[in-house]
This record gives C-alpha cells, structure tokens and sequence, in this order.
C-alpha cells in the first residue's frame, strides 16, 4: 500500500526535489561560512546571502541582514523573547500559542515579565481584536506576541487588524509563523511586524534544522549564544552588527542550501497558487469530514479563515487509536494528542484527551484526501 503523508503541519513531506540536491551538493561541496576567504568558503558565504535576500523578497521586508538563521522557529522564538524582555516588560499574547512561545514566556514570568493571555472564540479558534486590543491598553504592554495559523485548529489571525494598530501605540508585534509561512502571503511592511518566527522546514521546504528570526530596525536583542562568528576575530566581545551578532558557530550551510532552494520552489509556484490549492484541500477535507457520522470537527468553518491543519475527533473513540489504525491498516500518516499546544486544546474544549490532525501539503493529491476521507468513514463504522 503507497503511504499517504499528511502531517505537514508537523514538517513538509515530501520535499522538492531541487531540495535534496541542494543539500547533497553543499555537502559535496565543502566550505563554511564566514571561516576563509578561499572559493569554497566565499560560495557558502554567497549561498547565505541569497537566501537572506530571497527571504526579504518573500516576506517583504527592507534589509536581508534582519534575517537571522536560527536551527527552528522555537530557537527564532527564544532569541526574540529572551532577546528583547526583561522583568517589568509586559506582554499580551494569545491562548492559541505553541509550547514554543508558551513555555519561554512561562519561564520570563518567572524573572519578572508579565504575561498577559487572551483568549480565542472557542468554536472559531480565532482572537476578537477589540479583545486584544483592550487587554494592550489596560497596562503599558511592550510586546503583543500572536501566531499567526494554529497548528491545532488551522485558525488563521487577523493580523492586518493588529500589527498596523500596535505601531500606532508603539507597540512591538511579534508573529509565529510556523504554520504560514511559504503557505499565507505575509508582508512585514504592511502587516507591521516587528518580530518573525518561522521555521525552513515547513511551508518553505527545507530540511529540518533551519529556521529564522526577522527583526525590525531599530530592535536591540541580546543574542542568545556568544561565540566565534568569523568576523572580528581579535576580540572577546561579541559583533555589534547583525546578522552575525546572533549567529555564532558554524552555520548550517547544507541545510540553509536546501532552504534556499525551498524558497526558490514556493516563488515559482507562487504563494497564491500554494493558498489556493490549501484553500481547497481545507475545503474537501471539511466538507467530506463534516458528512461523516459521529464526526466532529474543529476551528473556523469557513476555509478563508483557516490555513494547513485540522483537528477532529469521533465521538467515544481515543484520537491516538484513529493515528493508530490510521497508520497501520491505511498506511496514513496525522498526528494525534495535543499538539504541544495545550491551551488551544483548552480553548476549543478537546483537552487533555486532543485530536486527530491532519495536514496536507502542497504536494498532497485529491485521491489521497478522497481515500483518507474514506479511511475515516470505515474506522467511525467499526
Ligand atoms: C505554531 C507553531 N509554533 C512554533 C513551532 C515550533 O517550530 P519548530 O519545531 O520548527 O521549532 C511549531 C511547530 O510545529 C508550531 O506549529
């Protein structure tokens, strides 16, 4: 039996095949970045630029140098909270967040930040902006942090109603965009984003180990590691200038190769056309599980406000034994429990038991939706 792939919201599968070779000719072809000034050494240095410049063409943004190549979204996420709070700050953020916000803003509260949660429509999943607007004024707030698609219910934010709104109050908007970027357009200029988590390896189809943090101008952050960068080599202080001020150590240059042609894919198939195709994979999944018997699903019902993922569960049966039969008898492959998003199981009433979730890829055909559909007909029958 072919098996079927639909856990993307977990890591993109399977990845382009300009991907691959990328990685496999980086490593063939040697060299490190920023450490010689021999050709194989200036080639990984080209190959990083490029890709910080493909990144500020993909997301809009002024200077490529803003980018900085983290190993995953949570390290971008770390570096972003870790980099700009400090105790008396205040924070607003949502009940949708990931552990990878959750647990660093959990540990900043306990030296002293005040974090403050607001939380989303328990059908929709989404946040009311007059909510979170008045939770940012009711205290000076430094920081609204909000991710932008959750990987429980596929709820996409109305972030164009928040990020222009927090400049005018001198607010700093940080988004997650582990679940949209390369599959949502994203503008950091017009949505105001100051601060942009994401991983490579998802809906930009890099290989897992890359990732990045975007900060805006004017942004001071305390690096999360120290340590040699390849540049100002005679001294014990750490470079002022980004990116290599928060990049220290060897880079991931087979990695950022394939990230680098990940994002060449999502711009020659284009954004909107990746949209669309997700719109419509949303739109069949929830149409075919909604017709189904005993089955609930969860988040928006309308597809325009959701994007990648979606939970759902038959009623009386244990998500874990749906993966379970999923993957054994059907050769399917989701992703059940929680997500490592706890209170956005809180928020949707499906904790602590979780959900089915399954995400398609851009990658994922109408016959492998139909058959998954129809795999979780028979499993609700028996
Ligand atoms: C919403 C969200 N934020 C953050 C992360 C963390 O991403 P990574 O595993 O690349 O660190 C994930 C991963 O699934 C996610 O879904």
């Amino acid at each position: 039996m072919k098996r079927i792939y639909l856990d993307n919201a977990a890591t993109s599968f399977p990845k382009p095949d300009s991907v691959y070779q990328a990685v496999m000719e980086t490593l063939q072809g040697g060299g490190s970045a920023g450490r010689g000034s021999h050709q194989q050494a200036l080639a990984v240095d080209r190959l990083l630029f490029d890709t910080r410049e493909l990144l500020a063409e993909r997301f809009n943004a002024e200077n490529s140098h803003h980018f900085v190549f983290t190993a995953s979204a949570t390290m971008a996420i770390n570096l972003a909270l870790f980099g700009l709070l400090t105790a008396g700050d205040r924070v607003v953020t949502t009940s949708m967040e990931h552990n990878a916000v959750m647990r660093p803003l959990r540990a900043l509260r306990e030296r002293g930040v005040d974090v403050v949660q607001v939380n989303s429509d328990p059908v929709s999943g989404i946040l009311d902006v007059a909510a979170v607007k008045q939770a940012c004024l009711a205290q000076p707030t430094r920081l609204l942090c909000v991710s932008h698609c959750s990987n429980v219910s596929g709820s996409l934010q109305p972030i164009d109603q928040l990020g222009p709104w927090c400049h005018q109050q001198g607010i700093i908007f940080m988004l997650d965009a582990a679940q949209s970027a390369g599959t949502i357009p994203i503008d950091i200029q017009a949505d105001g984003i100051d601060l942009l988590a994401a991983p490579g390896h998802k809906g930009l189809f890099g290989p897992q180990g890359t990732g990045f943090l975007y900060f805006s101008k004017g942004l001071e952050l305390i690096p999360l590691m120290y340590g040699g960068t390849g540049t100002q080599s005679g001294s014990d202080r750490q470079p002022e200038q980004s990116p290599e001020r928060y990049e220290s150590g060897t880079q991931n240059s087979p990695g950022l190769a394939g990230l680098k042609a990940g994002l060449e894919f999502v711009r020659q198939i284009g954004i909107d056309a990746i949209r669309e195709r997700d719109r419509l994979h949303g739109e069949k999944l929830l149409s075919g599980l909604q017709s189904i018997d005993r089955v609930q699903v969860y988040g928006p019902g309308d597809p325009e406000q959701r994007c990648g993922a979606l939970s759902f569960n038959i009623s009386g049966r244990d998500p874990a034994e749906i993966g379970f039969i999923l993957d054994r008898d059907f050769c399917i492959a989701v992703r059940v429990g929680l997500h490592c998003a706890p209170n956005a199981h809180r928020t949707i009433g499906t904790y602590p038991g979780g959900t089915v979730r399954v995400s398609p890829g851009w990658l994922s055909t109408d016959d492998e939706i139909d058959t998954f559909i129809d795999a979780i007909k028979r499993i609700s029958q028996t």
